[in-house]
């Protein structure tokens, strides 16, 4: 089987590391990749970049199996693209992939299914969404549409809504619009992601993970795409998973039928929570995570292109749920001086041929340059490792990582703690 895996990060090289492993892949397409990813021998489809050249191609090459990593593809429309060509897609189809890209879709097919999620208005203007009697802090901003990383706040005073509201509506920040913006209640609780192959009529869920997306310690800072991962979550317990499944899995897939939305890809969903152990939904993605695939894949017991040719094909009922390493993993992520305001590019990264035996490294931000490689991005590479406890996987994670060097490298020392 051919198989093209369509994005540039970490997670598309932990996919293309995991399938080429497991060895069931004729050959596999990293497109357009990394450096990174080219110098582990992953070849990419040239400088073709758009979609109709990208079928072309992809059927030049008779790939068989396209897996479509970030949501700006799915919001353009690349899976009905190749599946209307005949290819099999891991990804929904760009109506579906709004579960992702507007935020205020989700959250009415979240009311239409009955799933916990938090009250919530919707606002079409900065007058409406200032004059908002709000009286109890903090309140969650999330601009509709994809704004990569960049369109929610958590705002602690109607100064903070106020400025949100301005960056939309009156220095167009985000473009000229027309834009909404969800306000939703802010959940205390803890946050777990929840991912899994779904084919419309089946969800097999991926081993848990928790992200850590603030940028330093103790979740100090900025919100970033993710500074690393650990594998099982340490907040998923079989009880909270029977919640997810009733309350949550359930109930979408139905609404899923009901709204016929062709979803054959890969539903991620944020979760809270609460003091009482119950689960309300923060988010649906359509995408793998990032970073928590690089961190769960490693674990996974059994074919990976079984599991993603039965979601291509709607067919996942006909196998069973993938099996997963008890060890844990754990999984750090490196980045660029100036992540996330404003990553610097082009110091050398040195230490590279010194990362060997027990742990895994997977390549986003570089470049090569003068035979080695270059910081090309924020989040620049990801190393980790799997251990029997959660220190152990920790501690081999860690001292691999301070093997490698760049001027102004900068990691989470708590990842999994
Ligand atoms: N880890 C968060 C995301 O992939 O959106």
């Amino acid at each position: 089987m051919n198989v093209l895996i369509l994005g540039s990060g970490a997670r598309e090289h932990s996919l293309g590391w995991k399938l080429k492993n497991q060895g069931e892949c004729r050959s596999i397409w990293i497109h357009p990749g990394n450096a990174g990813t080219r110098q582990q021998g992953f070849q990419d489809f040239g400088d073709v970049n758009c979609l109709r050249g990208l079928v072309s191609k992809a059927k030049d090459y008779s790939i068989d199996l396209v897996i479509i990593g970030p949501e700006n593809l799915l919001a353009q429309g690349y899976a009905n693209a190749f599946r209307k060509s005949g290819i099999r897609v891991v990804g929904p189809d760009e109506e579906a992939a709004r579960l992702e890209t507007s935020k205020v879709f989700a959250k009415n097919f979240m009311l239409k299914a009955g799933i916990p999620t938090a009250p919530s208005q919707v606002f079409s203007s900065y007058q409406d969404l200032i004059s908002f009697p709000r009286n109890h802090w903090p309140w969650v901003l999330k601009l509709d549409g994809l704004a990569a990383g960049k369109g929610v706040i958590i705002a602690k005073s109607s100064d903070e809504v106020r400025a949100f509201g301005e960056s939309v509506w009156l220095k167009n920040l985000f473009g000229s619009g027309p834009h909404q913006v969800l306000a939703e209640d802010f959940i205390p609780g803890l946050e777990v992601s929840y991912i899994g192959f779904c084919d419309g009529d089946r969800f097999l869920p991926l081993a848990s993970a928790t992200d850590h997306k603030r940028v330093f310690d103790g979740n100090q800072g900025p919100n970033t795409g993710g500074m690393g991962a650990i594998s099982p979550s340490p907040h998923m317990t079989p009880e909270l998973e029977s919640k997810i499944e009733k309350r949550v899995i359930s109930p979408f897939l139905k609404t899923l039928k009901e709204s016929q939305l062709n979803f054959r890809g890969i539903l991620f969903i944020g979760i809270m929570i609460d003091e009482n152990g119950d689960p309300s939904v923060l988010e649906f993605n359509t995408r793998f995570g990032d970073p928590e695939t690089e961190c769960v894949l490693p674990r996974l017991e059994g074919s990976l292109l079984n599991l993603l040719i039965a979601t291509a094909e709607g067919k996942l009922k006909e196998i069973s749920p993938p099996q997963w390493n008890p060890k844990t993993s754990v999984y750090v992520v490196a980045c660029a001086p100036g992540y996330p305001e404003s990553p610097q590019k082009g110091a050398q990264i040195t230490g590279l041929e010194s990362i060997t035996g027990d742990v895994f490294l997977f390549f986003a931000g570089v470049a090569s340059k003068n035979g080695g490689l270059v910081c090309d991005g924020g989040r620049v590479l990801g190393v980790g490792s799997l251990d029997f406890s959660p220190a152990g996987a920790r501690q081999k994670a860690y001292q691999a990582l301070s093997r490698l060097h760049w001027t102004g490298i900068h990691f989470r020392n708590d990842i999994g703690l």
